[in-house]
């Protein structure tokens, strides 16, 4: 079931039926001063722009189950004011994840930015963290002796650049016919893939506010989850709409014996290891 719906995130959510998902990936915009391309103020009065962010995030969490699980990524200025937002609404923080780019922005007034922030919570006791669901780049050492290396995901991602434009343009990377980026907010899909592996069973129901070029709609396809994206543009509407289409279902590359020697094996690669607070 991939159902998306083209309008404004605050109507559309208030339709879905509470407790029916089983997990929100929130991108919303970051009130940064983009240009994106249909009529939408980016720089609103800092009072509105927070006041529009609890509208959409105490819909968002109405729509999630018990056990749900609750991305939400932020620019640094209002990581703060989304996590007080998210504990106000009885949701339980699990990590602030940094998602580390090689390649940030230069800034004038200010250190440039090498990280993004994706705020994790869940309703409750999550009822799938499966961090074995996924590998990065490079090993990770462990105190815990039995644990010693590991490449399974800690809450620091730093191996998954960000999306650039030019000769080194990845090939995922949507493009207008003058080669400028089709999207000035896509996301790399291998962080979408990766939220959505660990947090969801495939056949569950993810929940996409801000569907953008429709980068979390394409991930759920090709790992077999069912979505739920919105996007108020008409342009990224049927950018996003065009490319979820074109996805499809792809076997995983994921096999138990990537994690032969670490020690911590599963039985069945599919049961989702519980996440132990
Ligand atoms: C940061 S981008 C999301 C990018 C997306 N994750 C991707 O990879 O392409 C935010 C998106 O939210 C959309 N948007 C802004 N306000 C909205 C609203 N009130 N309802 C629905 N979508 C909205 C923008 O048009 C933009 O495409």
């Amino acid at each position: 079931m991939f159902t998306l719906h083209e309008g404004d995130c605050i109507e559309i959510l208030q339709t879905i039926a509470p407790e029916s998902v089983d997990m929100v990936f929130a991108d919303p915009p970051f009130n940064a001063g983009k240009e994106y391309a249909d009529e939408f103020d980016d720089k609103l009065p800092l009072a509105e722009y927070r006041a529009w962010l609890t509208k959409w995030i105490e819909q968002a969490e109405r729509a999630l189950k018990q056990g749900g699980t609750f991305w939400l990524m932020q620019d640094q200025r209002h990581l703060g004011y989304c996590q007080m937002e998210l504990e106000r609404l009885g949701l339980e923080f699990r990590n602030i994840v940094s998602w580390a780019y090689t390649n940030p922005t230069p800034a004038s007034d200010g250190f440039p930015k090498t990280w993004r922030p994706i705020l994790l919570f869940s309703k409750g006791k999550p009822n799938t963290f499966d961090w074995h669901a996924d590998q990065m780049g490079r090993e990770t050492l462990y105190y815990n002796p039995g644990r010693a290396k590991t490449n399974f995901p800690n809450d620091l991602w730093p191996d998954i650049p960000k999306l650039v434009g030019g000769i080194f343009a990845p090939p995922e990377l949507l493009r207008t016919r003058e080669g400028r980026f089709a999207h000035l907010a896509q996301m790399p899909e291998k962080l979408a893939d990766r939220a959505v592996r660990i947090a969801t069973l495939p056949g569950e129901i993810v929940l996409d506010p801000f569907m953008g070029s429709g980068t979390v709609g394409a991930a759920c396809k090709k790992i077999g989850r069912r979505y739920i994206g919105i996007e108020k543009s008409h342009v990224y509407f049927a950018m996003a709409e065009k490319r979820i289409k074109k996805s499809a279902l792809q076997p995983s590359l994921f096999t138990p014996s990537n994690i032969a020697s670490t020690g911590q094996e599963r039985a069945d690669s599919a049961a989702p290891v519980l996440f132990q607070s």
